[in-house]
């Protein structure tokens, strides 16, 4: 017969076995149920001194655990954050960022080790067959199932075991302390910090890659023009913070297709300028369609229409994008008339 074709059911080999004392046995059927293989019992089973060093162990690893939660605490009010030390073979490292990760990967290490552990040497590891039958069980199922549960439960020690049961509890209840210390490390509230920006009356709009003051001329249709205030410098320790609240977005409209009247007053000669941090959750906004004169954001698809003051016409996004009130100066350089009228990015609830 060749390797493809499927032998017919009489043509089937009988199936051979070895039984437990070795010898051979030949089924008639192929498809007989093998059995379960005899049970061997662990050490732990039959030594109770045995059973008691692996609840030690499961105990160690839990109360490990508990340490290293404790110590994670402790290293996160203790530890600045500028320290730095060196980690072979990684090289300098935040002492700080080293430390949480060391105890806290212990501490989750511990609870794990130690709930497989106690399962492997402690908890019942004996064979059970389960037949199959109908989909709904019988009120005696039912009971059966209960029974056995109770008899898996008393097995598993966890009322017996009382040493690695409260140790297991101690270090449950303490790992999730590590997560609210993490909180801390939000920083603190921004407060009115959103409320203000780098712009400012008389400030000049420069181009954010050239870094040069931008004039109408060089706002041209179909695309989007990327600015900030003159005075940033990129060595500023502060300046990643202001440009990502003073990043703002200029487009060119023609006039008549602008219908907000407060927007048009806002404008110069068609040129409008909004603020490039998306008001959902703060993605930089950067795709732009001409057409509609619609920008979208990337990261939610809230999308907003720049010949309306910026309204939010799709998407998650909760309130219209700020414009900033622009003009020209008599060098022909455009030039903000004042800060954003209120803040810039997500609505947070500690705006106000
Ligand atoms: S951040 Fe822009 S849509 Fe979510």
């Amino acid at each position: 017969m060749s390797s493809h074709e499927i032998p017919e059911a009489d043509e089937q080999l009988p199936e051979k076995r070895e039984t437990a004392e070795g010898a051979v046995e030949v089924s008639e059927d192929p498809f007989a149920d093998p059995g379960m293989p005899p049970h061997e019992h662990r050490k732990q089973d039959i030594d109770e001194r045995a059973a008691r060093r692996s609840e030690r162990t499961v105990a160690l690893l839990f109360t490990s655990s508990m340490l290293a939660t404790i110590a994670f605490i402790a290293a996160y009010v203790a530890i600045p954050v500028d320290k730095y030390i060196y980690v072979f073979p990684i090289g300098h490292i935040s002492a700080l960022n080293f430390t949480l990760g060391l105890t806290l990967g212990v501490a989750l290490f511990g609870i794990g080790a130690g709930a497989v552990h106690w399962a492997r040497t402690l908890m019942s590891d004996v064979e059970i067959a389960d037949e199959r039958h109908p989909i709904e069980a019988s009120p005696e199922v039912k009971a059966k199932v209960m029974a056995d549960f109770r008899a898996g439960a008393a097995e598993s020690g966890f009322g017996r075991r009382k040493l690695a049961r409260n140790t297991l509890f101690g270090a449950l209840a303490l790992v999730p302390l590590s997560g609210l210390v993490l909180l801390g490390g939000l920083g603190p509230m921004p407060g009115t910090k959103l409320r203000h920006t780098k712009w400012a009356k008389g400030k000049l709009l420069m181009n954010q890659n050239t870094m040069q003051p931008l004039r109408p001329e060089d706002i041209v249709v179909g695309s989007l023009t990327f600015a900030m205030p003159e005075g940033m410098e990129e060595d500023q320790h502060d300046f990643q913070t202001e440009i990502a609240k003073a990043a703002l977005m200029l487009v060119r409209l023609q006039p008549e297709d602008i219908k907000d009247k407060h927007e048009l007053d806002w404008s110069h000669d068609g040129i409008v300028a909004f603020s490039k941090i998306c008001t959902h959750v703060g993605c930089p906004i950067n795709l732009y369609e001409q057409q509609t004169h619609h920008v979208l954001c990337p990261c939610h698809q809230s999308t907003f229409d720049l010949a309306d003051g910026g309204r939010v016409i799709f998407g998650p996004a909760g309130h219209a994008l700020p414009q900033l009130h622009i003009t020209v100066n008599d060098e022909g350089y455009l030039e903000a008339m004042g800060d954003f009228p209120e803040p810039v990015g997500p609505a947070f609830w500690e705006r106000g």
